[in-house]
């Protein structure tokens, strides 16, 4: 079902890697949805070739750019604002990747070069994505950027490892550039914070599907899906949503709200 809520806005979305990818689904939302837009992933993630068949099919251009290259960036807005004739109204960052969890450190023995490295590719990416449009100043007034997060930047989960600080950053960074870009141009800057999903990112967490379940079990609505996380970034990219900025947005099926649910325990809960 479309109602063409995005129609005639231009955008980039970072990180569809494969069909399970968040940043996938987006794109064909956003597709459906009547806007244009160019995609973009690292060019080591272009050999696999998903995202090339993704952009014939929904005819966008693919363009490759390492997200921690201010040179890739610039090179990147530049074609995007060519491509799709005019500036941005929206951006996904949807991007992580952490280097100790690939390599399989605990979190009491992390390398901190690695740690550097995840915090480049998962957060601080976000900021020199946002540094190079305002410097360029290719957003539209009331454009809208978004980043997608975990609550591990607000809570324990031991498995997330150096992935929880990455997000705490790069929440921070949403709220402190959603400042400067919303007195600029009234551009939104937010962070969706969206319950386990699986893809390649997801499922590269230890114990991943305990976590998955845990978390389907305690949320009344059960885990949101990829699809139904696609479908909230339409409606932060749309106008319905001008005023809204600087937010961490719960997408989650209530579970960060939640303290105990009785599904999750193995007898019967007796209050009396
Ligand atoms: P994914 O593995 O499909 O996407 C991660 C993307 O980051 C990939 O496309 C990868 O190529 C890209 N990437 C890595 N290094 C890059 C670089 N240097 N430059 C440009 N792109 C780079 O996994 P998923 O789950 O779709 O992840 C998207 C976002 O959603 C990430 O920020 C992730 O942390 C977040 N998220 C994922 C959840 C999950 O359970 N899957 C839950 C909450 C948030």
């Amino acid at each position: 079902m479309s109602n063409g809520i995005l129609k005639g806005k231009r955008g980039i979305i970072f990180g569809a890697l494969d069909e399970q990818s968040l940043a996938w689904k987006v794109a064909e939302h956003c597709h459906s949805e009547g806007a244009t837009f160019t995609l973009t992933n690292a060019p080591v993630a272009m050999r696999f070739g998903s995202l090339q068949k993704l952009g014939e099919k929904i005819g966008c251009e693919v363009i490759p750019a390492d997200a921690t290259s201010m040179e890739d960036l610039d090179n990147l807005i530049d074609q995007s604002m060519t491509a799709l004739g005019g500036k941005i109204d929206f951006i996904l960052h949807s991007i992580g990747m952490s280097v100790n969890v690939r390599k399989k450190k605990e979190y009491t023995d992390l390398k901190h070069e690695w740690m550097m490295k995840t915090f480049d590719v998962s957060a601080i990416s976000f900021h020199k994505l946002m540094q190079v449009a305002y410097n360029k100043d290719c957003m539209n007034d009331y454009g809208s950027i978004l980043g997608l997060t975990y609550i591990a930047a607000q809570r324990v989960f031991p498995d997330y490892s150096e992935m929880a600080e990455s997000k705490a950053l790069l929440e921070s960074f949403a709220r402190s550039f959603g400042y400067h870009f919303g007195v600029k141009n009234k551009v939104r800057v937010n962070t969706i914070s969206q319950s386990p999903t699986m893809t390649t990112a997801g499922s590269g967490v230890k114990g991943f599907d305990t976590f998955f379940d845990y978390s389907d079990k305690m949320s009344p609505l059960g885990n949101a899906s990829a699809d139904s996380c696609a479908k909230y970034c339409v409606t932060l990219f749309s106008d319905y949503t001008r005023m809204v900025t600087m937010q961490n947005l719960y997408h989650d099926g209530g579970f960060s709200n939640m303290g105990m649910n009785p599904t999750l325990l193995n007898t019967e809960t007796n209050m009396e």
